[in-house]
């Protein structure tokens, strides 16, 4: 198996079910050092090896708690043992293999590129009540039609983040021309905020979730995985209800101005 840390993202393991080599790869930017880099997994040993914490390893395969797996991890741990490969504390030495990450282009080179990109809009909702939250959403794609799973990346900094990427359902409502003003609300530019947002334009869906009355098409999704990446949550979602869909135009998310669409066939 193979460690990766790469400067801005979480760790990852390749070759996960592979025990017969263990490496660690760093893919860091210039001037990030490794010491940082490695503290989630393990603690640098100088500058060309590592010590990497078991646990840190079975959290990030996919196959963990598995029998085979267990047995095989069992194994190259033992191994590894045998060889003087662990410390007292049951940490493995690793090998690092040093690469230069390529140099990310600025936030705002990023931003300009991104704003080519037309999409639709949303406003993503959970709660009920005073304990209703939400936020728009213009990062919302299809993943997967069976089993039915959609995507949204949520700014762990939006005071909706918490309550959205919790336990409870939420609603994905794709937003029609003319609703614009909803998209500004939901996006925090308006001065109005948690539970407030909402009016008599939304009620609540019978899962739960507070659900847009007159948008294109809502997704009713319950929670089914979640991935870090930069300063956003990948949030994906099982979808378990679905409503509206009248023929109208959409909201088109394009180059830094909210515009309708064409009228739906
Ligand atoms: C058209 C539009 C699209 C947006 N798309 C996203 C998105 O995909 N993900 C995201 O995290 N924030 C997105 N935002 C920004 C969030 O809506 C905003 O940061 C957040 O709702 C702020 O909420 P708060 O005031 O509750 O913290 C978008 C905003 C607009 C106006």
């Amino acid at each position: 198996m193979r460690l990766v840390i790469t400067t801005g993202c979480a760790p990852r393991l390749e070759s996960a079910t592979d025990f017969k080599r263990f490496s660690l790869r760093l893919d860091l930017v210039p001037g990030h050092d490794h010491l940082t880099a490695l503290a989630p997994v393990g603690e640098a040993d100088g500058d060309s090896h590592a010590w990497v914490r078991p646990d840190a390893l079975r959290a990030l395969s996919p196959h963990a708690g598995q029998s085979d797996w267990e047995e095989g991890f069992a194994a190259m741990l033992r191994f590894a043992a045998q060889h003087g490969w662990t410390d007292a504390h049951g940490r493995i030495r690793a090998h690092i293999e040093s690469t230069e990450a390529a140099i990310p282009v600025a936030p705002d080179v990023f931003r300009a590129a991104m704003r080519r990109f037309a999409s639709g809009v949303c406003i993503v909702a959970t709660g009920a009540g005073e304990e209703r939250c939400g936020m728009t959403v213009s990062a919302f794609t299809s993943v997967s039609a069976d089993p039915p799973l959609v995507l949204v990346c949520l700014n762990r900094a939006s005071s909706a983040h918490a309550r959205l990427t919790g336990d409870g359902v939420y609603s994905i409502n794709i937003l029609a021309a003319g609703q614009a003003e909803l998209a500004m609300r939901f996006a925090g530019q308006t001065g109005i905020h948690g539970a407030a947002r909402f009016d008599a334009r939304w009620q609540q869906a019978a899962h739960g979730a507070p659900v847009l009355r007159d948008c294109l098409q809502s997704l009713i999704c319950a929670p089914s995985a979640r991935h870090e990446a930069g300063s956003h949550t990948l949030l994906v979602g099982q979808v378990i209800g679905t409503g509206g869909g009248a023929g109208r135009a959409a909201l088109l998310n394009f180059d830094g101005t909210l515009q309708p669409t064409g009228q739906a066939a």
